[in-house]
């Protein structure tokens, strides 16, 4: 296979929006880190007066993160740097794709504590509000949640922390929906 092409390990919104042309696409694992909801997004999710939430990965030895990785022509970085301009990095590791005996060097986008954007851990129903409130230019910050959990559930990855976050994002929308008692 030419060398131009890359794999890309996709753990977020880069497993249910796929805006960018692959050659290949298998379900992936990554070892040694969690997904978390501790990325403030200004950009996409919510506004810089207002972030919403997206994920990022944390250190977890031990731990397992489904995804999908695609192998992709190195053009498409141009195309996912930018959108995912707001404080993640590039960042190159082994992956464990489904249907191979053998590892594959890939590239994942990662937003580290120290970017500006970072927002860290907080209360759980708090980080579900604040979810639950925002919206930015690609839509309400719930939407990529509800369909990052789904998603996951397709892959077999029931991520305790994206399925606590899924529930109470769902009771919160539906007593928002719900009609004022009179
Ligand atoms: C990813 O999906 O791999 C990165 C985080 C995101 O864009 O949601």
């Amino acid at each position: 296979m030419s060398d131009s092409l890359h794999w890309i390990f996709g753990y977020g919104s880069l497993i249910y929006k796929v805006d960018f042309p692959f050659e290949e696409r298998e379900v992936a694992t990554l070892r040694d880190w969690e997904r978390r909801f501790w990325q403030g997004s200004h950009d996409h999710r919510g506004t810089p007066e207002a972030p919403g939430r997206v994920v990022t990965l944390v250190r977890s030895p031990g731990s397992l993160c489904r995804g999908i990785a695609y192998r992709v022509q190195h053009e498409v970085f141009t195309h996912l740097d930018h959108r995912e301009k707001n404080g993640y990095e590039r960042h190159r590791t082994r992956l464990y794709l489904d249907h191979r005996e053998e590892t594959v060097s890939g590239t994942f986008y990662i937003a580290a504590a120290d970017n500006p954007a970072f927002l860290g851990d907080d209360d759980a129903d708090a980080i579900a509000a604040q979810i639950t409130a925002s919206q930015g230019p690609s839509g309400p910050n719930a939407d990529y949640l509800l369909l990052l959990a789904q998603a996951l559930r397709e892959l077999g990855d029931h991520d305790p922390h994206v399925l606590d976050l899924e529930a109470r994002v769902r009771q919160l929308l539906a007593r928002d929906a719900a009609p004022p008692h009179t």
